[in-house]
């Protein structure tokens, strides 16, 4: 077995939209070129023989260390989010994840979530003791310039939700509706709604998004993105704030249509009074 510490391994799934090929191949060469210059370890694109459009983006990572180096790097970011504009990114393996949270960048907007978590699976195991919630009193939440939003290059994460609602299967509503759902470690993970004949196994485009980034091993997240194609805003239903809370916690909820943002919100101001494993 490798040390904990040696060279570590990332796989991405990448699904390039119809017509942006050569837009995509820019990026990839220019993304295993910074990866290399700075030292970050090595970046190929594989092709998938079965699916035209389709790639494996495989990271060798030179460490941990290098990994999140990268993950925090404006130039890697700017990239990363040139390549949601243009591709659907479904995270495969995640060889740098750490076995403790606490140890992941301090200075990441996204990585401090981790230990600011009120709910979820830490607060199953272990009662922390805060039954009012997850305000913060007095404390500004503001994190100031350092905060990943105010970089250029942050990753668009509406754009993400419009995508995955093209996938939402609204036979019966219409209703098409997409999610993208953002974890500590910077993934994108997107759902969309999926109707059903019963109706009543219909399942949200936000918990096809949570299930799905849960199943992937993700237990942190900080943001999601919900779209719909309405002049108003689509909220979360009653049922998926639920699930957001318990295992996202108190997540930012950034709303949107196909044309502009519509709004941005806590989850705990769209959840007052909250139940979850706390109260058990
Ligand atoms: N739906 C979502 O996917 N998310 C929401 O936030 C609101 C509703 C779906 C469920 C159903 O397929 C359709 O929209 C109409 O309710």
């Amino acid at each position: 077995m490798a040390s904990s510490d040696s060279r570590r391994l990332s796989v991405t799934l990448v699904d390039v939209a119809t017509g942006h090929e050569a837009e995509f191949q820019a990026i990839a060469t220019q993304f295993a070129a910074l990866v290399a210059r700075k030292n970050y370890g090595r970046a190929e694109m594989i092709p998938d023989e079965a699916y035209p459009a389709r790639y494996y983006a495989v990271r060798h990572w030179n460490g941990v260390a290098s990994a999140e180096l990268c993950h925090a790097d404006p130039e890697v970011q700017a990239l990363t989010s040139r390549l949601y504009q243009i591709a659907r990114v479904t995270h495969v393996v995640n060889g740098v994840r750490r076995a403790d949270p606490m140890r992941l960048l301090l200075d990441d907007r996204r990585a401090r979530v981790e230990a600011d978590r009120r709910t979820g699976f830490d607060r199953r195991i272990k009662d922390t003791g805060h039954p009012e919630g997850d305000r913060r009193k007095g404390a500004e939440r503001r994190l100031g310039p350092r905060r990943l939003r105010d970089r250029p290059g942050e990753i668009d994460l509406i754009g993400a939700a419009r995508r995955a609602r093209e996938h939402a299967d609204a036979a019966f509503s219409h209703f098409k509706v997409g999610a993208a759902l953002e974890t500590a470690d910077g993934t994108v993970i997107t759902g969309c709604n999926i109707e059903n004949a019963t109706y009543g196994l219909t399942i949200c485009a936000e918990r096809v998004a949570m299930f799905k980034a849960l199943s992937e091993g993700h237990r942190a997240f900080t943001r999601i993105a919900i779209v719909a194609d309405t002049e108003s805003p689509t909220p979360p239903c009653g049922a998926c704030r639920q699930i957001l809370w318990e295992f996202g916690g108190n997540l930012e909820i950034q709303l949107a249509n196909l044309k502009a943002p519509k709004g941005i919100h806590r989850l705990k101001d769209l959840l007052p009074l909250p139940f979850d494993a706390r109260l058990l």
